[in-house]
């Protein structure tokens, strides 16, 4: 296989840091971007102790200078990114009649401008080489909407909007650009909902179960392989049945 470089934003996360292991387990130099020092050495020891070296660059994707010094600085230790996975991603869960312009903003910001912010000063390089790969991690909640997250299902249905537009400018440059969906995957982030509600949600799931990880990781790889040429400005729902569009 080609070995790539590959960008994955809040890799230090609960789907990131699957996604990380995968593609560095594929071959691929890896890097990540943080926020916290601390939890980013604490991240960085133990996914070491799994034998993966993971580049990290300090970067908040939800300011667009800090991702251009990102991007800089990641290319200066890895080479230019070729696979970005825009990944990074937070909740404020309230219902719209109690939600304030802070939680609003922050969700639009890091979860969909992130989407500007980041890939913005990668997309030059992928078009002059004729290579590239980029998925957006969207949600089935983009897809479905969800009561309590005016905020998150208008951002990560944006992310959607954002990838079809950009696989069409970019198809002839040999980039193709793709949104993965999860539905409710067992991390820190679903954990969160209270436990009762969760059990609702889970109880609505086919397969019985919350997803793993890794479930969503394999497909992340699957679209950015070197044998993906032909997808683009597709969007991939992985969510146990939960829900099925067509
Ligand atoms: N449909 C209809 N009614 C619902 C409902 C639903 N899905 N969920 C809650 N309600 C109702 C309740 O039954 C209750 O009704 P009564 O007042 O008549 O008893 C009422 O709404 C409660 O409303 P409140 O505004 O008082 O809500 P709250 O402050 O207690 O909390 C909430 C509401 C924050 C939305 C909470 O229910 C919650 O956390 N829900 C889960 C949201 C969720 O799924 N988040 C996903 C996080 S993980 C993620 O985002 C990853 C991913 O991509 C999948």
């Amino acid at each position: 296989m080609t070995q790539r470089t590959a960008l994955v934003t809040g890799g230090t996360g609960g789907i990131g840091t699957a996604i990380v292991r995968y593609l560095a387990r594929q071959g691929h130099r890896v890097a990540t971007n943080y926020r916290d020092p601390a939890r980013a050495d604490a991240w960085r020891a133990a996914i070491a102790q799994e034998g993966i070296e993971v580049a990290m660059v300090q970067g908040d994707v939800s300011d667009p200078a800090s991702c251009e010094a990102m991007v800089r600085e990641l290319e200066s230790k890895l080479g230019a990114v070729e696979i970005l996975v825009n990944n990074a991603g937070i909740t404020r869960d309230t219902t719209f009649h109690k939600m304030s312009y802070q939680q609003w903003t922050d969700v639009v910001n890091t979860n969909l401008n992130a989407c500007f912010n980041v890939t913005r000063p990668v997309i030059d390089g992928m078009r002059g080489r004729k290579w590239g790969r980029i998925v957006q991690i969207s949600s089935i909640n983009g897809q479905k909407g969800q009561y309590g997250q005016a905020n998150y299902a208008a951002a990560k249905a944006g992310m959607h909007g954002f990838t079809i537009s950009l696989a069409q400018e970019n198809a002839k440059f040999g980039i193709t650009v793709n949104t993965v969906s999860p539905g409710y995957v067992a991390t820190d982030m679903v954990m969160a909902v209270p436990e009762e509600v969760r059990e609702k949600i889970v109880a609505q799931i086919p397969v019985g179960r919350l997803g793993k990880p890794e479930e969503i990781a394999h497909a992340v790889a699957f679209l950015t392989g070197e044998e993906a040429a032909w997808i683009t400005g597709t969007n991939l729902a992985i969510n146990g049945g939960h829900y099925m569009g067509w």
